[in-house]
């Protein structure tokens, strides 16, 4: 689904992204662990095409997305739940749906106009009713403005954003940053719900309980490169490992 290689990034000359290798099979959920500031957000960025690449090559389904713009790589299926959740603050849980509705309609009637062989797709369709019922909170929520929200709704709102793009691939950067425990589990819920739907996905994560629950495999970030990568399971066992390169047991 997705098969990152060689990949270097960063900001304004500086790298932070040093060589990555990663991969996500087809339907699987690999964990992107590792401490603050190695590049974990930076390398979700400029996957999702919002940072330009020094060189390296991002492939979703075999197409080469390196340096292409956001939008084209959305078009491709990828869709990205952001750090910090950005909604949009002044406008209502309902319209900050629809307007996901509409950016996602025009870039699959610009992907047809273009032929099937530029088709992304995805295991959609996803609507704002599908939405609801994944999140009944949301729509006990649906007139409320985006500032009106706690952190977990912010963050299922951000959610049900992503998923109206109807992506193939979703990149989530840290969804439990911020939140409470018990909401944490919320949204684990949540994401738990999206396994059978078939999407792939990126989980940027420093809560560890939340990494072993929903992902497959583990990979650690250090320094912008890949240094480990394992099922999860077997990274469970290793708690020696897990330490030295997390810091944490
Ligand atoms: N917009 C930016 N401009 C300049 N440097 C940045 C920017 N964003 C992040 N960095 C730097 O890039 C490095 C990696 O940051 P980031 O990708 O956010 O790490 P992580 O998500 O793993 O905490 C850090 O040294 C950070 O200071
Ligand atoms: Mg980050």
């Amino acid at each position: 689904m997705l098969s990152v290689r060689d990949l270097r990034a960063g900001y304004a000359g500086t790298t932070v992204l040093d060589g990555v290798e990663f991969t996500v099979p087809s339907g699987t959920v690999v964990a992107l662990l590792g401490r603050n500031g190695v590049g974990k957000t930076t390398f979700v960025h400029t996957v999702m095409g919002m940072l330009k690449p020094y060189s390296g090559s991002i492939r979703v389904d075999g197409r080469e997305f390196a340096g292409a713009p956001a939008h084209t790589v959305a078009r491709g299926g990828v869709a990205i739940v952001p750090q910090g959740r950005r909604v949009f603050a002044p406008l209502t849980v309902e319209e900050n749906l629809r307007i996901a509705v509409r950016a996602s309609r025009r870039s699959r009637e610009s992907r047809e106009s273009r032929g099937p062989s530029a088709s992304g797709g995805g295991s959609g369709p996803w609507t704002v009713e599908r939405v609801y019922e994944l999140m009944p909170r949301l729509a006990e929520r649906r007139a409320n403005r985006g500032d009106q929200l706690s952190g977990g709704e912010q963050q299922m709102l951000a959610i049900g954003r992503a998923l109206l793009r109807n992506p193939r691939l979703l990149l989530l950067d840290e969804p439990s940053d911020g939140l409470a425990p018990a909401v944490v589990d919320l949204i684990a819920e949540v994401l738990e719900g999206l396994r059978g739907e078939g999407i792939a996905a990126v989980l940027v994560e420093q809560d560890l309980h939340l990494a072993f629950r929903l992902a497959d495999e583990v990979a650690v970030m250090q320094k912008g490169r890949i240094v480990h990568r394992s099922s999860t399971a077997d990274f469970r066992q290793d708690r020696d490992r897990a330490h030295s390169l997390l810091g944490v047991g």
